[in-house]
């Protein structure tokens, strides 16, 4: 008689869409697995087709996407994904979102107004997520978007300990480049040591997309180095204008900080044309050769990312990986 072997054993696979697979083969490496092979093609009129090459049945999945610009397109095709795995008997699927796109639609501001956040979490899950995985949420609210667990990660960590590898803490100051941001200013500080903090007071019509008035630096910064911290760069408007201020305020230098290079339009101009010493940035969404200059630093994430999965994987613990910063 044959004999049948049961196993309740789960797989760990790890998938990627089309955006940027070089962030999916770097988090690969560090988990020691392959990329599950996968088709995807654009039909002529630009709909997306997508199937596994092998059985995903019984696996635990990462689907990983970076929304990068075509955002829509990237969005779709992660969506496609995870319809497929669910279709396809995956025991579950977490959608990993190295940056999470229309987080900053999370409230409305007017009337008539949509919460495209709170729709992302809403399509992931009708599409058949069962956890969500993202690096540095615009606001740490999105997450109640979601009905189901969500491990928010946290690039402050990466971000830290290299700025304060590079700078004497003693003549330093975080700079926030908007009120809002202040008690990340705040976790900033205290990850190296109790620096001082400042803020930049930044006015922003709603009604018209990535224009920002910035105001007064709000803090003493004379003859200080500043680092200013912001979850994104997208037009690079708002930095651009911090660093000006803090120049103009007396700041000795300017070091950016942030974790999502979106580098829409004219920021990448912006940024070389801009005083600042240096720009430091992670891999969320891929950067390409161009946009790419010589005081740009960008730190991968692939390692904070494999190790959060092998923690979901293991049923070990995501909180262990932010260093007491739950
Ligand atoms: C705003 O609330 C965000 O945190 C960023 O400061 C903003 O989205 C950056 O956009 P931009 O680079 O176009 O000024």
């Amino acid at each position: 008689m044959n004999e049948i072997r049961l196993s309740s054993e789960k797989r760990l696979r790890l998938f990627t869409g089309r955006a940027y697979p070089e962030l999916a083969e770097e988090v690969a490496a560090e988990l020691g697995i392959p990329i599950t092979p996968t088709s995807a093609y654009d039909f002529a009129n630009g709909e997306i087709f997508v199937r596994f090459e092998e059985s995903v049945r019984g696996s635990d999945a990462f689907v990983i996407q970076s929304h990068s610009a075509p955002v829509n397109k990237q969005i779709m095709e992660q969506l496609i994904m995870v319809d497929a795995l669910k279709r396809a008997s995956a025991k579950r699927i977490t959608v990993v979102l190295p940056f999470y796109a229309y987080a900053r639609q999370d409230k409305k501001h007017r009337g008539r107004e949509p919460i495209s956040a709170r729709l992302m979490a809403d399509l992931f899950k009708t599409a058949g997520a069962d956890r969500l995985m993202c690096v540095d949420l615009h606001t740490s609210q999105i997450q109640g978007f979601f009905d189901g667990p969500v491990d928010h990660l946290f690039a402050l960590p990466l971000l830290t300990n290299y700025v304060g590898s590079k700078v004497d803490r003693k003549n330093l100051v975080i700079v926030s480049p908007d009120s809002g941001r202040v008690r990340v200013a705040e976790r900033w500080s205290e990850m190296l040591g109790g620096t001082s903090i400042a803020f930049i007071h930044k006015t922003r019509d709603p009604r018209v997309p990535n224009e920002s008035t910035t105001g007064k630096v709000v803090g003493d910064v004379k003859g200080m180095t500043c680092v200013v911290i912001d979850d994104m760069i997208d037009t690079a408007g708002t930095i651009t204008k911090a660093v000006d201020a803090l120049i103009d305020a007396g700041a000795k230098d300017v070091i950016i900080a942030a974790t999502h290079a979106v580098l829409s339009g004219p920021a990448v101009d912006r940024l070389k044309k801009s005083r600042v010493s240096e720009v430091v940035v992670t891999n969320t969404l891929p950067i390409s050769e161009e946009s790419r200059f010589d005081n740009l630093t960008v730190l991968s994430i692939a390692p904070l990312l494999a190790r959060a999965m092998k923690e979901v994987f293991e049923d070990g613990s995501v909180t262990s990986l932010f260093d007491g910063h739950s």
